[in-house]
């Protein structure tokens, strides 16, 4: 049994952390809930028990003897704190950026490369990837040892609760506003999106960087090969879309072997945590309602290129909170104590 940590208790990541680690009956002795000074004395719940959040501290890791830290609370707090969790002898398994593209940090999604968990863990820290690269290589990795991926190209359209607590508030403000008889109005409240996101979509995610590029959808570009131990060409658009809490992808894969979509379904539909809808007779296909609560990757929309034949196309779909975050790191801690 462990004594875990959660830091960033209250914001969204955080509290489906709580639910996940209930459901997967994650072996517990203790959990502390922490956060910043502001968020101290609030209340979460936990396995029918309301903790207390608490203050976190550079010390609080050796007080509360914690073994296993999941952080969510930004780069910057990841940074600053994980280097005391592990001094106090923790495991940290860090759902930010900060440490993802270290050589000396693991980069995992336990259905695709668990083994870098015990290969690559030099310091103490297990980082869990960004949700749309989680998603994205669940649905790459049993078509590359099919047909071997030599690019993909993706657009993403990525949920609210992306952009944390504060994101789906502000989508259901406007949205309140909208529907307040101001339809024919501009929402000009906004604190987290670039523009209004209620009946909108945004072409961009974090900041740009060279070339055009966003933050986000280098992300993707790194992440991917950082993972699959690969040579894959990526390139991503990476869109805000109005939903709450799913992220959909829409993948090209270009690859060396002809592709095939009845084997692609197969063997999609054999890979862990992978679901197939893909009936378009029935307009059967994976939708963000579908997969928000869940734990699975859903991909359909698989179809032969029309010029190609070494070319795929395909959509899925996961819930970003928990397959984008909480449970890709819950699994990766379970895959830690095994
Ligand atoms: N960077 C992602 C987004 C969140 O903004 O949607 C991934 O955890």
């Amino acid at each position: 049994m462990y004594n875990v940590a959660i830091v960033g208790a209250t914001g969204a990541v955080g509290e489906e952390f709580l639910r996940v680690l209930e459901e997967y009956d994650f072996p517990i002795k203790k959990l502390v809930p922490l956060a910043s000074a502001r968020s101290v004395g609030k209340e979460v719940e936990f396995r029918g028990e309301s903790l207390k959040v608490k203050e976190l501290t550079c010390d609080v890791f050796k007080e509360e003897e914690i073994d296993i830290a999941f952080f969510s609370a930004g780069g910057s707090v990841s940074a600053k704190f994980a280097p005391c969790a592990v001094e106090a002898g923790a495991v940290v398994i860090d759902n930010t950026s900060h440490f993802r593209m270290d050589p000396d940090v693991p980069l995992v999604v336990p259905e695709v490369n668990p083994d870098d968990i015990a290969l690559w863990n030099k310091k103490g820290i297990i980082a869990n990837p960004n949700c749309s690269t989680i998603q994205m290589v669940i649905s790459l990795a049993p078509l590359h040892r099919e047909f071997n991926i030599k690019r993909v190209d993706v657009a993403t359209y990525q949920a609210v609760s992306g952009a944390g607590k504060k994101g789906m508030e502000e989508l259901f403000e406007q949205m309140r506003a909208i529907f307040n008889f101001k339809l024919d109005k501009k929402v000009e409240e906004r604190e987290v999106f670039q523009y209004q996101i209620a009946l909108n979509v945004i072409p961009h995610i974090d900041k740009f960087m060279d070339g055009g590029w966003s933050r986000e959808e280098l992300k993707m570009v790194n992440e991917t090969n950082k993972i699959m131990h690969s040579k894959i060409k990526v390139a991503a658009t990476c869109v805000r879309v109005p939903v709450l809490r799913s992220h959909s992808e829409a993948i090209s894969i270009y690859c060396e072997k002809p592709v095939n979509v009845e084997r692609a379904r197969e063997v999609l539909a054999n890979f862990q945590d992978v679901k197939v809808i893909d009936n378009p007779e029935k307009n059967e296909y994976p939708m963000p309602i579908i997969a928000t609560d869940t734990d699975y990757v859903y991909v359909g929309r698989i179809r032969k290129d029309l010029y190609d034949d070494n070319v795929l196309h395909f959509f899925n779909v996961a819930d970003q909170l928990r397959v984008g975050a909480a449970t890709n790191a819950v699994r990766i801690g379970l895959k830690w104590i095994e």
